[in-house]
């Protein structure tokens, strides 16, 4: 029989412990697809003694992953220990200078040093593979690195955190609270250790980062992308939007303009009717448009232990096989630098949703703010009153046609200064999917 191929696993979580049990009890399936066996021989792990499903009696025990990856006898490493630095960093550095491949789920590692470990790998004459570090199981990486290959790519965008979309979903179909929605995603198991992460928009950031270097062939720059997360959308904010025909989603949007590549995280108001609008609870799902295949959408589970183990596992029968290309697509040495497009030049839809002392003329004074900076109004609905006599406030939500991010601001930043306001304004952007 063809050598199998040797491999390491240093994490042993949710997603290590699946890839473990999905390689013992695939093993016939692997080698029959693989052309050889893959053998399991090394693990790390916090606990040496839990079981875990599988049998770990035949494995070498390693207390230290960079231990692992640095001396074990393997042709192959996988990095499930999370963190974008400490052992993940060290471990997957101590594999790739000795010439050893590595396999990892690892979104902040790669978001913050890809471009250092590509380097690497190449330097070594090894490979770095990732399908599981952006959107788990839905194989998104090798979809833009292979069979998009010969498309220019204008904007990728999508779904790519399953607990903030699992909230929304939740907090739009039964009207429940942020903090009960998040608790139970905690419970489910879809949030990060910290859900900061999640609900603040971070690690759809570090999905985000990678996917836009294989999109326009730059350097991944996750330090320059425009972050909001899921906060400060209110109960009110998904009602309004659900009557103007829109849904709230957390959308990471990596996309081409004039002056650059604007690459941002924030929650943004969708048509109801389309697809993306259509994605519920943890799946995620990433559209990708382009010039010759037009916009493709792939849709799936973002999290899990099978489901993230299933993107790993493909990525070390890739290694079995020997088919791999460079890992952000593209020679490491011709990725371009990123070139920034600002936040402020985004041009685009908005909601508003201010609260205003219900005084004669306040109206016309916001529409007065909107005209002096060129922003043409969709509509406007004043949605509630509450107090009374001078205590009284209106809820209006106002629409925008398509308008520059700078002249809102300022447009409520005046609106802000004339007094008409009773409390901070809440602005979400309007994304056009078509
Ligand atoms: N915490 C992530 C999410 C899963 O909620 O999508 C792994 O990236």
């Amino acid at each position: 029989m063809t050598k199998p191929l040797r491999i390491g696993i240093a994490g042993l979580g949710t997603v290590g412990a699946s890839l473990a049990r999905l390689l013992q009890t695939k093993a016939d399936t692997i080698v029959h697809r693989a052309g050889r066996p893959i053998e399991l021989v090394a693990v790390s792990a916090r606990d040496r003694t839990k079981d875990r499903g599988f049998d770990a009696s035949s494995l070498a025990f390693f207390e230290d992953a960079v231990r692992l990856a640095g001396e074990a006898e393997i042709d192959g490493f996988v990095e499930l220990i999370g963190g974008s630095d400490g052992v993940a960093l060290e471990s997957v550095r101590a594999a790739l200078s000795r010439g050893i491949p590595v396999v990892t789920a690892n979104k902040a590692l790669l978001a913050h040093h890809g471009v250092e470990l590509a380097r690497l790998a190449a330097e070594n004459g090894t490979e770095l593979l990732y399908e599981a570090a952006v959107a788990g199981g839905i194989p998104i990486i090798k979809t833009m690195r292979e069979s998009l290959s010969g498309n220019e790519v204008s904007r990728v965008y999508g779904i790519l955190n399953g607990t903030c979309n699992y909230m929304l979903t939740r907090m739009e179909r039964e009207g429940l609270s942020f903090d009960v929605c998040l608790k139970d995603a905690q419970d489910l198991g879809y949030a990060e250790a910290d859900p900061t992460f999640d609900i603040g928009g971070f690690d759809a950031a570090h999905k985000l980062a990678i996917l836009t270097s294989l999109a326009f062939g730059t350097e991944i720059d996750s330090g320059s992308i425009y972050v909001e997360g899921i906060e400060k959308v209110t109960a009110e904010d998904i009602a309004a939007a659900a009557d103007l025909g829109y849904s709230i989603k957390l959308l990471a949007v990596a996309q081409r303009t004039d002056t650059g590549i604007e690459q941002r995280v924030h929650p943004a108001l969708i048509p109801a009717a389309e697809a993306m609008a259509q994605v519920s609870g943890v799946t995620n799902a990433v559209a990708v448009d382009t010039d010759l295949l037009g916009s493709i959408m792939l849709a799936g589970p973002g999290a899990g232990g099978d489901a993230t183990a299933s993107a790993v596992l493909s990525d070390i029968m890739d290694l079995a096989t020997g088919v791999v290309p460079p890992t952000l697509g593209i020679p490491v040495d011709k990725l371009q630098p990123y070139r920034r497009a600002r936040m402020r030049a985004h041009e685009g839809g908005y909601y508003i949703r201010m609260s205003v002392h219900d005084q004669v003329g306040a109206f016309a004074a916001i529409a007065a703010r909107m005209a002096e900076n060129q922003i043409s109004l969709e509509s406007i609905v004043q949605r509630q009153r509450a107090g009374k006599g001078d205590k009284a406030t209106a809820m209006v939500i106002l629409v925008t046609h398509e308008t520059m991010e700078n002249s809102v601001r300022e447009a409520l930043r005046a609106i802000s200064d004339d007094g008409h306001l009773a409390g901070e304004p809440q602005m979400l952007r309007i994304e056009r999917l078509d």
